[in-house]
């Protein structure tokens, strides 16, 4: 099958890989119709190449027609319409049972110290293959595949897997008290969903800073209201003080994370850790701060007093230093974590079937063949062409 596949910083390929086979008889095989690329797949791209092995297989935003079942599978046949989540979660674990997807106890990685699995991305989680390709394995297939219904194009469920729940885990951690204001950093397709989601749930004020000017736009349009980075970067606190009461936001959400654009000192480290070889820099990054904190110092400095910072940017280094005093005198609360996206889907699928309030039949900015994959990791990081959110179809011309 054709698949995409890391190579090393910046280099991806779309190479021919063997197929997938069935390996246990719980496991199916998903013919893969449309397929995301993520920010957390420019880390892949730029930072977190010391976790990866060339020929590795990335994409974790899958979702397709299952192709063939295990032996003991009985909840999905051949021919079922299905969205993966990206967590690789057993459904049936004590965390599973709290609702807590991204830390299953069956698919952990206990030796290196972090949660459950994840589809395409890198040996802290699994190394397991991913989903930007023709086929994909999916363990767990009685509890891991979400069943939607036939009918509706692609675009209406593939965010399930991965965009929608993470918006909306990241709008439910934030917990904007009623009438309250919503601070949101990046307005990537993350920070995007994640404003569409609170104005659904009723959040009127809501603030967005990026500086990619689509973007800008794209969420003034539905009401946001936007403040350019690259105007209002420096005082950045100040003009969300401004425009409530003062005080600040009464919550944030990074939708950044450790590539964030403004700050220096953790740039330089991201260059070096590129330059150093793979057995080197993966030690670097497991034991030193590296990430950059432009976005996160943004949120303390922004959120008010007592309010609460909800991340869903991924950061990665183990020893960042974060002002403690700010954060402890200003009683600020922290909630963040990678999406558990089948505690979320119960809430989400009826808004997928019944119109389309989050608007995303048209969220797509870029539909493409899975051919075109290198190209389009280039053109998302350089956020050129209007480019927001790519999704890929294998298998079309
Ligand atoms: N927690 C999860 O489960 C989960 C799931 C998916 C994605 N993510 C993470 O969410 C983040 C966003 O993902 P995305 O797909 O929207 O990616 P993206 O890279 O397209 O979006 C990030 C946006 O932040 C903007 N930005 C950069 N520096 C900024 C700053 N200092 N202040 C404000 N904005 C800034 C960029 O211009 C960009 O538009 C990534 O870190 C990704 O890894 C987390
Ligand atoms: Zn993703
Ligand atoms: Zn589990």
């Amino acid at each position: 099958m054709r698949a995409l596949t890391w190579h090393g910083k910046r280099d991806v390929r779309v190479d021919t890989v063997p197929d997938p086979v069935i390996r246990e008889p719980t496991d199916i095989i998903v013919r893969i119709t449309s397929t995301g690329l993520c920010g957390s797949d420019l880390h892949l791209y730029e930072v977190l190449g010391p976790f990866l092995e060339p020929g590795d297989i990335l994409g974790h935003e899958p979702m397709g027609v299952v192709e063939e079942t295990g032996s003991e599978v009985t909840e999905v046949r051949p021919g079922d319409r299905v969205v993966i989540p990206f967590n690789v979660s057993c459904g049936t674990c004590w965390m599973c049972g709290q609702g807590l997807h991204s830390q299953c106890e069956t698919t952990q990685n206990t030796g290196r110290g972090t949660g459950g699995s994840l589809f395409g991305y890198t040996k802290l989680y699994g190394q397991v293959p991913g989903g930007q390709a023709e086929f994909l394995r999916v363990p767990f297939g009685n509890t891991l595949p979400v069943k939607v219904p036939d009918g509706p194009p692609d675009q209406r469920f593939v965010y399930l897997s991965d965009v929608l729940p993470t918006a909306w885990q990241a709008v439910r951690y934030a917990e904007v008290p009623r009438g309250g204001s919503l601070l949101v950093l990046g307005l990537g397709p993350i920070g995007d969903m994640s404003c569409r989601i609170a104005r659904h749930l009723g959040v009127e004020k809501i603030i967005g800073v990026d500086r990619v000017p689509e973007r800008l736009k794209r969420a003034a349009e539905r009401g946001v209201h936007v403040l350019d980075l690259d105007e209002r970067g420096e005082d950045l606190g100040d003009a969300v003080r401004e425009l409530t009461g003062g005080r600040g936001a009464d919550a944030v959400i990074d939708a950044v994370g450790m590539e964030a654009h403004g700050a220096p000192a953790g740039k330089l480290a991201h260059q070096m850790v590129g330059m150093l070889p793979g057995g080197v820099a993966e030690k670097l990054m497991s034991r030193a701060g590296v990430d950059r904190l432009a976005a996160l110092h943004a949120a303390i400095d922004a959120v008010r007093r007592g309010g609460t910072i909800s991340l869903s940017g991924v950061y990665g280094g183990m020893a960042d230093p974060l002002p403690m005093l700010t954060l402890f005198d200003k009683q600020i609360q922290l909630r963040m974590g990678q999406a558990n996206v089948h505690r979320w889907v119960g809430d989400i699928l009826p808004l997928l079937t019944d119109g389309d309030p989050l608007g995303v039949e048209q969220f797509a900015t870029h539909t493409l063949p899975l051919e075109e994959a290198p190209a389009a990791y280039r053109t998302f990081q350089d956020k050129a062409d209007g480019m927001v959110k790519t999704v890929f179809r294998p298998g079309a011309a």
